[in-house]
């Protein structure tokens, strides 16, 4: 049924359009992404404002290291100095930072920060912001499979449950909204087991232009939509 007032109690983000808004501005590509992180924050309160529990935030990809080096070194020291003042922001918020993926791709000093900043704001309890780093689905249920056979799990007795429950995303409810900014129409590997029934939302805006108005437009669009499940609709049956 659809009903105005409901909020998705997971959303996630695919981050996309960095690039295309620095280059409109004539800015190299770096300067979209620091305008991209500046957006983390802001879109999260909102969030959290509307009673939305979990937002994850795709920042990296599994794919993403095949970019330049000199991208990628800027992406990655981006998240280790970025994420502190995130934690910050969020503390003062009750806004409580994770991240899903990995940062075994870090040097030690950035891993340390990153865990310096989740640590910052373990104490919350409002909205969850996961961030995606080095994140992709398909290398999730690989490591999920391995996960099962490291513990000797029967293989007949192997359910959706017991996957989940080896996902990075233990614990955290399905994604019910999947926003994609920027224009592109596809999920990119993201979140594509959690977001098996989500509502998919694509919007033209660029990352670092999306704010309040943006949110609250896609929360319209959510609530409008019927949510099935793969059942029929109220009074089909006959
Ligand atoms: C996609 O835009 C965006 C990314 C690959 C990176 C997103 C990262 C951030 C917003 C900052 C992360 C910071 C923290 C603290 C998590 P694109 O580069 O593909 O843009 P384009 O399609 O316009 O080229």
């Amino acid at each position: 049924m659809s009903d105005a007032n409901r909020v998705p109690r997971h959303a996630a983000i695919i981050m996309d359009g960095n690039g295309r808004w620095a280059r409109k501005r004539g800015l190299p590509r770096t300067v979209g992404h620091q305008r991209g992180g500046d957006r983390i924050h802001p879109v999260a309160l909102a969030c959290a404002r509307k009673g939305i529990e979990y937002l994850t935030l795709y920042a990296f990809s599994t794919e993403n290291w095949n970019r330049p080096p000199s991208e990628v070194a800027a992406l990655l020291h981006l998240l280790s100095t970025k994420m502190e003042s995130v934690a910050r922001a969020c503390l003062r918020d009750n806004i409580r930072l994770t991240l899903v993926g990995s940062i075994d791709g870090l040097s030690l000093e950035s891993q340390q920060k990153v865990k310096a900043a989740i640590d910052m704001t373990a104490g919350n309890n409002g909205l969850t912001l996961c961030i995606a780093f080095d994140y992709g689905t398909r290398r999730e249920i690989a490591r999920a499979a391995e996960r099962l056979a490291s513990q000797g799990a029967v293989p007949a007795a192997i359910d959706e449950e017991q996957v989940s429950a080896n996902l990075y995303t233990s614990g955290m409810p399905d994604v019910d909204l999947l926003i994609r900014c920027g224009g592109e129409i596809r999920l990119s590997n993201f979140l594509m087991w959690q977001a098996a029934y989500a509502e998919l939302y694509f919007t033209e805006v660029l990352w670092p232009d999306f704010g309040d108005g943006d949110v609250d437009e896609a929360l319209v669009e959510y609530a409008r939509r019927n949510r099935r499940f793969g059942a029929l609709p109220d009074g089909a049956s006959s």
